[in-house]
């Protein structure tokens, strides 16, 4: 038996990611993972590649030195299954997700100073009143689609604000930049290029007239500190700021929710002691993430991984998700357990390496007030559905809900 084989028992069919596979994603990964670290899979289009699914396996491909983003390898098999390519002029381009150092590196830089701890703690007062503000828009009992009342506007209005972009924009970024990570929807291209065309007109009128926000201080730093960022690189930062920034988000938010609705036991005790919720967010995270699988990495040379030799040019994908679930079985536990008091929840939600996600601490405060916002203003909440009728989002990459539909009664509360 050749070590593909022993490692890779499915290979000759190999798994493909969407579709069916979507619907009950943590179980097949389940069974993925009782097979074997990595698989050979099939991704939009035809596209075909590697997707790890093994824990230690995901941080060693996370880390490992040729598996890198440069397009160049896998350049004609990914123009051939209709992906966008970083290319100036139509995807999302530029910007540090898809780079390499040293321009990683650079990119990186010049907004990490906007995402440390100390400075996201400072927007909490502000992403409280957003959470309260949604809440009291709403009858004070009824029926609503979760995701579209509350767990979608939060997070947009959050990174909207941090950017400076103005409220008139937001639905249009909001909807451009779901199908933007939707590599399957029929208006995946064209919400690139409308993302960028916005976001071009809003680099010009901060140049005009600049605010205290994150974009103005990104156009000064193209327009002063010469050579540190290109205008493809301005536009580009921001387009990833403005989609890494809340779909993630939305997409958890719904993920943690659907959970609690189906665990009452935690719900109640979520309820009855607010004070788990920090740890209870690291808990969802590692229950059902909602970046189920990496970008793309592509093989810069001839490597080994889990004992398989993958090919230069070969495209490989981490299941993120899939690996915090192997790290949970490592340690002899149930992964598909909600525990919102186990202690010490690792997971690899945020991802590893270099591109570990720059805006996590952003991500767990949202996530923190939003969901013990919702649980102390919303004292009866309910499923409006059976479970068995929602759908997932049609993402490689995103794990979330189209809708969650609730039946709730809300408090007045207390205003922050
Ligand atoms: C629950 C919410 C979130 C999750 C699960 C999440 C997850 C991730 C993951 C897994 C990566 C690495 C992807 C890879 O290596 O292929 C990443 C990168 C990134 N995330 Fe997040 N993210 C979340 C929220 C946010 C927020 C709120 C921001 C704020 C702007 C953000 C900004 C970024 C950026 C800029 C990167 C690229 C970092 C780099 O390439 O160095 N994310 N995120």
């Amino acid at each position: 038996m050749s070590p593909q084989q022993q490692q890779c028992p499915i290979a000759h069919d190999q798994v493909a990611l969407n579709g069916a596979f979507k619907a009950n994603a943590p179980a097949q990964y389940a069974r993925l993972r009782a097979l074997g670290p990595v698989h050979r899979a099939e991704f939009h289009g035809g596209l075909t590649g590697w997707v790890v699914v093994g824990h230690d396996l995901a941080r060693e491909a996370l880390t490992h030195p040729a598996l890198l983003k440069d397009t160049a390898p896998a350049a004609e098999q990914l123009t051939a299954a209709g992906y966008t390519l970083s290319q100036p002029g139509v995807g999302l381009v530029d910007h540090m997700l898809d780079a390499d150092p040293p321009r990683h590196t650079r990119l990186r830089r010049l907004v990490a100073g906007a995402f440390t701890p100390r400075r996201t703690a400072q927007l909490a007062p502000r992403i409280e009143r957003i959470a309260h503000d949604l809440l009291d828009a709403l009858p004070p009992t009824g029926e609503t689609d979760l995701v579209e009342a509350f767990n979608a506007p939060l997070p947009v209005t959050v990174i909207a604000e941090l950017l400076g972009i103005p409220q008139e924009h937001r639905e249009d970024f909001r909807t451009w930049s779901t199908h933007a990570l939707q590599v399957a929807s029929p208006d995946h291209r064209s919400s690139l290029v409308g993302l960028r065309g916005l976001l071009r007109d809003l680099v010009q009128a901060k140049r005009r007239a600049p605010e205290d926000d994150l974009l103005s201080a990104l156009v000064q730093a193209h327009d002063q500190e010469d050579g540190q960022l290109s205008e493809d690189e301005l536009v580009g930062t921001s387009m990833l700021l403005i989609v890494a920034g809340h779909e993630t988000t939305v997409n958890l938010l719904g993920n943690a929710t659907l959970a609690l609705l189906q665990h009452p036991g935690q719900l109640r005790l979520l309820r009855e002691q607010p004070d788990l919720l920090p740890g209870a967010v690291e808990e969802f995270l590692r229950h059902d993430t909602s970046v189920e699988r990496s970008t793309n990495r592509y093989a810069a040379e001839d490597i080994e991984l889990g004992g398989v030799t993958i090919p230069r040019g070969s495209v490989v994908t981490v299941a993120l998700g899939s690996a915090s679930h192997g790290a949970s079985e490592a340690r002899g536990e149930d992964p598909m357990v909600l525990d919102v008091t186990r202690p010490n929840a690792r997971h690899l939600a945020f991802g590893h390496g270099i591109h570990y996600c720059l805006g996590a601490p952003l991500a767990r405060l949202e996530a923190t007030i939003a969901l013990g916002t919702l649980l102390s203003r919303v004292p009866e909440l309910e499923l409006a559905v059976s479970p068995d009728s929602l759908a997932w989002i049609p993402s490689g990459m995103m794990r979330g809900l189209v809708s969650l539909p609730v039946r709730y009664t809300r408090s007045r509360g207390e205003r922050p």
